[in-house]
Parts: C-alpha cells; structure tokens; sequence
C-alpha cells in the first residue's frame, strides 16, 4: 500500500493527542517554554466544524494529520503535527497542500492559520506554501489571539496570522 493522504477515520483519532505531543517537542525544545498546553484528544479535535486529514504511510500508522476549522464562513489551519519519526518526509507539506484543495472544493477562497514568525517549521515553511501574513481582521481570528494571549504564546516568539489564497479547482 502506498502512502496515502485521506479523510481521518474514526479509528485514527486515538493516534492524534500522542503525535501532537511528540511533535511539540521541537517547539519546546527551540522554545524552552515554562510550561505548554498538552493536546487536545483527537474526539475533542473531531467534535469541532472543519475536517481532518491524515497521512497514512505504507504499513498502515498515520504519521500525521492537518485540522482545518470551518466557523462563521472562515477557513482556518488550526493544527497541523506530524510525528518526528515520521518527519522531513514531505508529510507536513503534502497535508497542507491537500488541505488548501479541500478547501478549495468546499468554495473558500483563502485558508488562515496563526502560527511563529521565527521558527522555521512555522511560518518560514508556511511562506513556502503560498501563505502570507496579514492582520485579524474578524471576530473568529481576534478570538484566536485572545485565547493565544490567555495562553501566554507570544511570551516565547512573535506570533504572526497568515493566509493562503486558493485557486480555482481544475477541470
Ligand atoms: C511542522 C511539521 C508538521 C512539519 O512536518 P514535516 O513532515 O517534517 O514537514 P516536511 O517534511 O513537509 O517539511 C516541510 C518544511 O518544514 C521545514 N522544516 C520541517 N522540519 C524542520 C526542522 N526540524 N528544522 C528546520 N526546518 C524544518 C522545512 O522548510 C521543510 O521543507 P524542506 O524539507 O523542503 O526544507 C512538524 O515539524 C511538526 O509537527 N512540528 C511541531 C508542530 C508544529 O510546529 N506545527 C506547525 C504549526 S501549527
């Protein structure tokens, strides 16, 4: 079986808190953070409007997935981790671009994400993506940085919001 990106299944979820954790270590590790907020569970993750994918490699574990909130008309990346076993692959990167199609084919026309200026895995990657920063400018993305104020993110790195703008779907 070859690797595949696909829907997120019910029997997936269980795998998300764990990847998730594993994956922030290396934003604890560059971050040295005094503490960080552990990982929603993937039911929590699967209750919310959006959709989820996953990469399924070869031998049947997902080594990662990509959460896309769906709220008031607004696409939104809310997480994306891939296992660090499992990394530079090209994993990270074909989540994202599946997620901007199936973004796309649901009708929006532009997918935000708020996430690190500084860290390479963060917004540098993202501007590989076809993403650009730009200021929140709704009610959904100013609620965001509040609960990132609450949390206390920006303590640790310049917090930035971006935004891809999504093509036509093809023929
Ligand atoms: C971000 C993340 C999903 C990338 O997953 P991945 O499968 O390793 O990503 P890819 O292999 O597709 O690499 C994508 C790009 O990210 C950057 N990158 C990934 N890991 C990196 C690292 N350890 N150091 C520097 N750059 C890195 C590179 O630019 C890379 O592109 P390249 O390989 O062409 O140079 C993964 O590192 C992760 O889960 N990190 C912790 C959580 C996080 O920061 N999520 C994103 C913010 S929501």
């Amino acid at each position: 079986m070859a690797a595949s990106v696909r829907f997120a299944r019910s029997r997936d979820l269980d795998a998300f808190e764990k990847i998730e954790n594993d994956a922030d270590r290396l934003l604890i590790n560059k971050l040295k953070p005094d503490d960080w907020a552990a990982a929603p569970t993937g039911a929590n993750r699967a209750s919310e409007p959006g959709f989820i994918l996953v990469v399924e490699l070869h031998d049947g574990h997902v080594a990662g997935f990509v959460h896309v909130l769906e709220v008031d008309g607004i696409c939104h990346l809310e997480q994306l981790s891939v296992a660090p076993g499992d990394g530079r692959k090209g994993w990270g990167r074909a989540l994202v671009e599946a997620a901007k199609i199936q973004a796309r084919k649901r009708g929006y026309h532009r997918i935000s994400l708020r996430t690190y200026a500084d860290i390479p895995w963060n917004a540098p990657f993202y501007a590989s993506a076809g993403f650009v920063e730009e200021e929140p400018a709704t009610q959904f993305h100013r609620s965001l940085v509040g609960i990132e104020n609450e949390l206390g993110l920006d303590r640790y790195g310049r917090r930035v919001q971006m935004v891809a703008h999504l093509e036509a779907p093809g023929p």
